[in-house]
């Protein structure tokens, strides 16, 4: 008798049952739920020999770029930038780096790979390793933000974007790499041929550098790095026929996000279903667009998939049960590995996906797609000045590579749930590059750090609005990460180690200055993590919940958001049993974990920082005021002031009239308050504040001027050179400072 670990959340899993006897009788079960609701359910009984769950590790010589092996190998020997573009699937991620370690690259350095996903550089670390036959972590491992997973031996090290960047930062000559591959390149590059030729003129060996892109956009990116060659591993695809469907229209994306997101999901499980029934065999992959819809689809699929009658309802006889498996973002490892393994004989595997499936993992089998059309996208939204995640349409060649997936190895269908005319009037023609719709503070203040002054004309592959670059300018500025000339202050020095937002890091580091980084810590730490709070679906149980989590609240003596994480944190630690204290509180142990090691994470960056010259101040007043003021000075740009009953108004500018979130200790308490900062922003048909902490208008009033004085185009027209203050006061009007960024993109390095 077999099982796996089945964890918190949603854990679909098979069991094998093995008879005594010779001919062993195989169950296969599925178990579902969350909270503390859990079912199981027998997907298959059978009896005879299992395949082997593990994929054939030999499938690596049929994949496309096998043949050009030794090709490739010479041109990277070659050059030292090179463009490798292939389809999604082709092998560029596995294969690539393990051909240059073959080829003895190693010995001159590490192999470092970079992947846009922190879920990607995890899966595809752990398949790389299994090929080259050692433990992960050893000849190849993985580092992400709060999670290094390399030894000394590593020699193969995948990678998020950030964690180069930080490496940059402290190594600018890269000593320790022999090749850097920029995997996914299209998503997110800032470096530039220049600034590697630069790198490399501080090294013994040349740097090599490959840029690898499933895209189109090649030719822009051998501009990019100088004009270097392009290598094209031909694809071999099948073709995919598309069916659309008349369920979603042009009229449905004007209703709320709300509304239309539930109506997605239900939407999406029918055609799934349909095409588990009447389709012949071969896996399905369904996008959806996040987490907790993922959850809600495969909780409905399992409930429906209960009531097939396998002799009767399902059109492909060999077809005797159906595999439903989520893959989202904050997943546990060991579940995503399930995803990449063969279904048993028998079983349709049915992956219910975000748009990660789409072009950073690839899963073989998969013959059908069905397509929701939306993706959730963090954007900036102009309406409230910030970040936000948002469902929106696909583009329409996102939705081409979606069906894409499905050709990879035998001819395969798309199935849309959206009409041909919501094809037309609503989905763009290209997805909008992520720099181009984001907050830009990490990316501007790390070009600063690596001496990038002039932000504005960087040549950027994808140039991101100037308004955007500006605003940046502006976040930075207000928490004192660069000064007047735009040039980076010490702080901002100390703020870019950090992978956390500005506004936190500065609270953070406040609070390091004054000593009490032991209160902000787990804060910042709480905030990095996924949801912590259960809340389930059982009315009943629901409210036992909030009971519960009012009951830490009250716990927690002074009564804001920040201090019942804080609470929940050192409760939960100091606690003989501390998964248990999760389960009786309704909170997640998983996330609590993962809180823990993110604390370690970020005290160690501190105590690493704060052995160099680290600024300190003194602070007399008493604990719970000395952390709240801590707070006012990274979120004193997320202030809102009650306006009239429950209310409140925001102070940056955009002056949005928003709501206390449900989910707050606050909530209902909206009469006692008057000034507040909060955390994030949920918008939906209100807009919602989200962890709410109160505070005295006497600690930002000293503050909130900052938000407004400061002219951006002053920040970002004197950044270039060393200025002194009289000519910054006389500098050119707005009109000549965008003038002067039409100019050439000559003096950047
Ligand atoms: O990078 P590219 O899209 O060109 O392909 P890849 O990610 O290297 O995928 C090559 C093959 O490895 C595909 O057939 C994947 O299904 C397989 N793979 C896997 O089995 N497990 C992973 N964790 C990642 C990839
Ligand atoms: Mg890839």
């Amino acid at each position: 008798f077999s099982t796996r670990p089945a964890g918190c959340g949603n854990t679909p899993f098979g069991v094998v049952v093995r008879h005594k006897t010779h001919r062993r009788r195989i169950i296969l079960f599925q178990i579902w739920g969350s909270g503390l609701k859990y079912n199981v359910r027998v997907i298959c009984q059978r009896q005879g020999p299992m395949k082997t769950q593990n994929g054939d590790l030999d499938e690596s010589k049929n994949l496309p770029i096998y043949q050009h092996k030794a090709t490739l190998q010479q041109a990277v020997k070659d050059n030292s930038f090179l463009v490798v573009t292939g389809e999604t699937g082709s092998g560029k991620t596995t294969q690539l780096p393990q051909y240059l370690h073959q080829a003895g690259f190693w010995s001159n350095g590490k192999i470092g790979i970079t992947q846009p996903r922190r879920v990607a550089a995890i899966t595809v670390a752990q398949r790389v390793s299994q090929e080259m036959h050692c433990s992960l972590g050893r000849e190849v491992g993985y580092q992400v933000r709060f999670d290094d997973c390399t030894t000394q031996d590593t020699v193969v090290k995948y990678m998020t974007d950030g964690c180069l960047l930080r490496e940059i930062l402290a190594d600018p000559v890269l000593s320790q790499y022999s090749v850097v591959i920029l995997d996914e390149a299209h998503e997110r590059i800032v470096y530039q041929n220049k600034w590697w030729d630069k790198a490399s003129k501080g090294r013994c060996v040349p740097l090599k550098v490959v840029v690898m892109s499933a895209t189109l956009e090649t030719d822009k990116l051998s501009v990019f790095l100088g004009g270097c060659p392009v290598f094209t591993i031909p694809g071999r695809t099948f073709p995919v026929t598309s069916k659309f469907s008349c369920a979603i229209g042009p009229k449905d994306t004007e209703s709320s996000t709300a509304y239309s997101l539930l109506y997605i999901y239900i939407l999406v499980v029918k055609v799934a279903l349909d095409v588990h029934t009447s389709e012949m065999a071969g896996d399905i992959l369904v996008f959806l667009t996040g987490q907790s819809e993922i959850e809600k689809a495969c909780d409905m699929l399992y409930e429906k998939a209960e009531s097939i009658d396998y002799r009767y309802d399902v059109q492909d006889h060999k077809v005797e049960g159906l595999l439903i498996l989520p893959l989202y973002g904050s997943m546990p490892t060991d579940q995503q590995k399930q995803i990449f393994q063969p279904p048993p004989p028998g079983i349709r595997k049915c992956v219910v996906a975000t748009n990660i499936a789409a072009t950073s993992l690839t899963i073989n089998g998969i013959k059908y797609i069905v397509d929701s059309g939306f993706v959730k996208q963090l954007n900036h939204n102009s309406r409230v000045g910030m970040d936000i995640l948002e469902v929106v349409p696909i583009s329409k060649s996102e939705a081409l590579q979606r069906a894409g997936r499905a050709g990879r190895t035998s001819a395969g269908k798309c199935f849309r749930i959206y009409s041909p005319a919501f094809w037309e009037k609503c989905m763009p023609e290209y997805t909008v590059p992520e720099i181009q719709r984001t907050s830009l503070t990490a990316v501007i203040l790390t070009l600063k750090c690596l001496g990038v002054h002039d932000v504005i004309r960087f040549p950027y592959l994808d140039r991101p609005e100037e308004r955007f670059i500006l605003e940046a300018l502006k976040q930075l500025y207000q928490c004192d990460a660069i000064d007047r000339r735009g040039k980076v202050t010490r702080l901002g020095e100390l703020m870019v180690e950090f992978p956390l937002p500005p506004g936190l890091t500065r609270a953070l580091l406040q609070a390091a200055s004054l000593g009490c980084e032991d209160l902000l810590l787990p804060v910042a730490a709480m905030l990095s993590v996924e949801n912590i709070f259960i809340r389930p679906g059982h009315p009943e149980k629901q409210k036992e919940a909030d009971k519960k989590h009012r009951q830490l609240g009250v716990q927690a003596g002074s009564c804001n958001d920040f201090t019942m994480l804080l609470s929940v944190f050192e409760k939960c630690k100091a606690s003989d049993a501390p998964s248990a204290w999760c389960k009786d509180n309704y909170i997640h142990w998983r996330a609590l974990k993962s809180a823990f090691s993110v604390e370690t994470q970020l005290r160690e960056i501190l105590l690493r920082l704060q052995k160099r010259d680290f600024p300190m101040e003194k602070f007399d007043g008493n604990k719970s005021e000395l952390f709240r003021r801590c707070l006012c000075t990274g979120y004193f740009t997320n202030v809102a002031r009650r306006s009239v009953g429950k209310v409140f108004c925001t102070m940056d500018g955009h002056g949005s009239m928003v709501h206390i979130h449900p989910s707050s200790t606050l909530f209902d308490q909206e009469a006692q308050l008057d000034w507040v900062i909060f955390h994030d922003l949920l918008v939906t048909s209100r807009i919602y504040i989200r962890t709410v902490c109160p505070i005295r208008y006497d600690w930002v009033k000293d503050l909130l001027p900052k938000l407004h004085e400061v002219d951006v185009y002053e920040l970002s027209s004197v950044a270039r050179e060393e200025v002194t203050d009289e000519e910054v006061a006389k500098w050119v009007t707005k009109e000549a400072a965008k003038r002067q960024t039409e100019g050439s993109a000559e003096d950047v390095f």
